[in-house]
């Protein structure tokens, strides 16, 4: 299915662009946090779990197929490497940014100009990234105090990035996907 108005296409294409983006930094931050010993913290950046549940970026890459080939980009979170207290500040503030700004006035816009999978593609993608920003003021509070976090696994929902530590729920929360379906990792 294609997206008929560019400015859905071109934000599509943004938050595609801008989530691909912050997956190459988490991963190098997800490295840092393992090098000072804290591995659930690094579990727990993204970065790595999107890599196993790419099915979140598909109705993103819908937009490809879109009119309009500009792409403009905005981070809320800053570049380079520091500690790991220190850049899940930059973490923090990327998902903040997403949350509080970017994709609700991209899902305005969707909701704006009929577009309902695109409706459906950032509503998912704010639910997640709520959820991110929770995990990550956890993350800096351990990390703060040189400990790791504490959890036995996290589970992802595999249509709409829904995210829990320790066990999946019955049903996703956001999506309606049922528990067998969440993905361990
Ligand atoms: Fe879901």
């Amino acid at each position: 299915m294609s997206v008929k108005n560019a400015m859905t296409a071109e934000f599509l294409r943004s938050a595609y662009g801008g989530e691909s983006m912050a997956h190459m930094r988490y991963l190098g931050w997800a490295d840092k946090a393992d090098k000072e010993g804290l591995p659930k913290i690094a579990q727990a950046v993204p970065g790595r779990r999107l890599r196993r549940a790419g099915a979140r970026h598909k109705p993103f890459r819908r937009a490809e197929r879109g009119r309009g080939r500009r792409m403009s980009l905005t981070a809320g979170a800053f570049f380079g490497m520091k500690d790991t207290a220190e850049n899940l500040i930059g973490a923090i503030a990327g998902e903040e940014h997403e949350v509080d700004q970017m994709y609700p006035v991209y899902y305005e816009t969707a909701k704006f100009q009929g577009e309902k999978d695109a409706m459906r593609t950032f509503h998912f993608a704010l639910e997640a990234e709520k959820l991110h920003a929770g995990f990550f003021r956890q993350a800096r509070e351990k990390a703060l105090g040189k400990k790791d976090m504490e959890f036995e696994a996290m589970y992802i929902c595999p249509v709409c990035g829904h995210t829990v530590a320790d066990e999946a729920p019955d049903k996703c929360p956001v999506c309606g996907v049922a528990k067998e379906k969440y993905v361990r990792f």
